[in-house]
């Protein structure tokens, strides 16, 4: 049974939609934790205040029946509640009237750093925001929203995923990050940091080494890196492995099949071992600069500076809501593929008869 996860949707266009295929039937979805994981995607310090206060809302539109999955599409919706300022600007049929709110000229000034340049060239825009409007980060609120559902999955198999910010501007502590962020705001500067996710409770046997693609540390690289200004990802101890010698890098396994140490981060050979999967992201700092960089107007050829647009300091507590989503993600589709069933019960009874004969054999 595979799960799968589509989504649309433009930053000011009307709405942001994911279609989760692949979900077992009876699965009790709860509306109050999707919104609160969204709410957390939007706030965190360094956001823009106007993040924090437009809510965003998820409205199902398919696949639940009072609160239960029917093992049919689940069809999940936020409205921009920002569209109404850009109604003609992103309006998706030719727009009437007069032009009026936002986004009526065309941006010709690409950001560096940004997919402004890069998705222009690509698809042959000369409104750089036909490309900016998916590029940007805001329909990470559609992975979290479906990395919600995937959180509701796994808590049904004893699986909890928490992701966590630890270093902002290559500072660590809350008060380090804070500093590092006051500081580069009142340069009007911007930052980018790393976050860690942890998954307790997975079972071993997720992912496989059979083929590089089942690979579960490969396929957790690939979801963290497809979110926008990720690039680096660790698995356990990851780069600083490299620096020790084999006998201080592996953990050593006890008798009861225990280990002491994790600098696996619950990894070995492409699937999980029974320790916590620790997986950390390192994210750059965020283009769009209210002192903007060097640009080249790409309707003229001139050299100008780049698109200035309302922007965050950093978004690193952000990054770790959604890096957990797509942990999140990445641990129910596995599991999905390990445990199958159209109905929870069988999924659920299927883990349970995989754990008892794991258990038996230690
Ligand atoms: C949660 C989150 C929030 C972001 N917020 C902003 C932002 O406010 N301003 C900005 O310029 N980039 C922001 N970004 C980063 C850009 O979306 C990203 O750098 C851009 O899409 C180009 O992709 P790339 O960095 O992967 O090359 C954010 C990224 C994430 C994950």
């Amino acid at each position: 049974m595979e799960l799968r996860l589509v989504t649309a949707g433009e930053s000011h266009g009307p709405a942001l939609v994911a279609i989760v295929t692949g979900l077992p039937a009876g699965l009790v979805l709860e509306r109050a934790a999707i919104d609160d994981d969204l709410r957390r995607r939007r706030e965190g310090y360094g956001r823009s205040p106007r993040q924090k206060l437009e809510a965003d809302e998820v409205e199902v539109l398919a696949g639940l029946r009072h609160g239960s999955t029917l093992g049919t599409p689940l069809a999940l919706v936020i409205r921009n509640r920002d569209h109404e300022n850009w109604a003609w600007g992103m309006s998706p049929w030719p727009p009437e009237g007069e032009p009026s709110g936002k986004g009526t000229s065309p941006v010709t000034l690409p950001r560096p750093g940004h997919a402004d340049l890069a998705g222009a060239l690509k698809y042959g825009h000369d409104d750089v925001r036909n490309a900016l409007e998916r590029a940007s980060a805001r329909q990470t609120a559609a992975h979290v929203a479906g990395g919600a559902v995937a959180k509701a999955l796994l808590r049904e198999i004893g699986v909890s995923v928490v992701g966590a910010p630890s270093e902002v501007g290559g500072e660590t502590g809350d008060e380090g990050m804070r500093r590092a962020t006051d500081d580069a705001r009142k340069d009007r500067d911007t930052l980018g940091g790393v976050v860690e996710v942890t998954a307790s409770g997975v079972p071993p046997g997720l992912g496989s080494y059979a083929e590089k693609a089942d690979r579960l540390d490969a396929r957790l690289a690939s979801a963290l890196m497809g979110i926008q200004a990720v690039k680096g990802v660790e698995i356990g101890d990851g780069f600083a492995l490299s620096r020790l010698r084999g006998s201080q890098a592996h953990d050593e396994i006890e008798p009861g099949v225990r280990r002491e140490t994790n600098r696996a981060g619950g990894i070995e050979g492409g699937v999980s071992n029974g320790e916590p999967i620790v997986v950390r992201a390192a994210m750059k700092p965020l283009p769009t600069l209210m002192r903007p960089l060097r640009s080249v107007d790409l309707a003229t050829g001139e050299a100008g500076t780049a698109l200035v647009e309302r922007s965050d300091v950093q978004a690193v507590e952000a990054l770790a809501v959604v890096a957990e989503a797509a942990v999140a993600w990445e641990l129910a589709r596995a599991s999905r593929e390990k445990f199958g069933g159209d109905a929870l019960e069988d999924f659920v009874a299927a883990r349970g008869a995989y754990v008892d004969r794991i258990d038996r054999s230690r």
